[in-house]
């Protein structure tokens, strides 16, 4: 499969390129430090089945350069992952800081707008597209400010996203991963013990399966 993976550096979209490498796979993947990515691809031994290119999925024109290397490089898509995220602050919406709020929204919902926009018409028909939400995005989280409503975002998103791809056969999830042992989710939590949380790499699991089993379209949970 041709796999394009935003966030690609570390965390779940870091655990996602070397699950989809070691089972074979091509992945282009970005973030915003290349340096973090080169760094990957020598720990995978410079494959050839990685590309890797510095990108702000919220800046459109840097979205779309990443989008064109990819499909130079790999010509279609099987699969786009979004599920590159920033977390903001945890405060109330009264106190919640302008330009914070802004960056989140940017990254969170236009990034995934601009990278699947410039996307579709290199996926092919039987793909699959899985864009990064959250609990947060569900139910109500008070404090979580522009990343929760980001994240409502992604699950109306993806879901109006599936039926206008229905015709093409491309199924649309808004997928949360639930409580990872990443960067992320220590910087909401810094007094938690990471060790009561799951790997990165069983939510790269969970993916993988998700993608061979292709359920219909809609917004889905990880479980065990
Ligand atoms: N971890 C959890 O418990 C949890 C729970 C629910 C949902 N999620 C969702 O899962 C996804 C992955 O989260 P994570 O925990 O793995 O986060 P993470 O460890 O912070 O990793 C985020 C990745 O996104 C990249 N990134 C951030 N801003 C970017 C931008 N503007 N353009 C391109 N790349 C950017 C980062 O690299 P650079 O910093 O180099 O750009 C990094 O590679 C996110 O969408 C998050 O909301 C996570």
């Amino acid at each position: 499969m041709k796999v394009v993976i935003t966030g690609g550096s570390r965390g779940i979209g870091r655990a996602l390129v070397e699950r989809f490498v070691k089972e074979g796979h091509m992945v282009c993947t970005c973030s915003r430090s290349e340096e973090s990515l080169k760094a990957l691809w020598e720990e995978l031994q410079r494959t050839d089945r990685v590309m890797f290119k510095g990108c702000d999925v919220g800046n459109r024109l840097s979205a779309k350069d990443f989008i064109n290397f990819c499909a130079k490089h790999m010509k279609e898509f099987d699969v786009l992952i979004n599920n590159a995220g920033i977390l903001g602050l945890r405060e109330s919406i009264e106190n919640y800081p302008e330009d914070v709020w802004e960056e989140v929204i940017r990254v969170n919902l236009n990034g995934v707008f601009y990278i699947t926009k410039y996307a579709i018409p290199f996926m092919k028909s039987g793909g699959v597209i899985i864009n990064f939400s959250s609990g947060a995005g569900k139910r109500p989280a008070p404090y979580w400010g522009a990343y929760a409503v980001s994240k409502f975002g992604i699950e109306g998103f993806s879901l109006l996203l599936a039926e206008e791809l229905k015709n093409r056969d491309i199924k649309v999830y808004a997928f949360n991963p639930g409580a990872t042992r990443t960067k992320m989710r220590a910087d909401a939590y810094p007094h938690e013990d990471p060790n009561t949380l799951k790997p990165p790499e069983k939510v790269a699991d969970f993916v993988l399966r998700l993608i061979s089993l292709r359920p219909p379209s809609g917004s889905i949970d990880f479980y065990e």
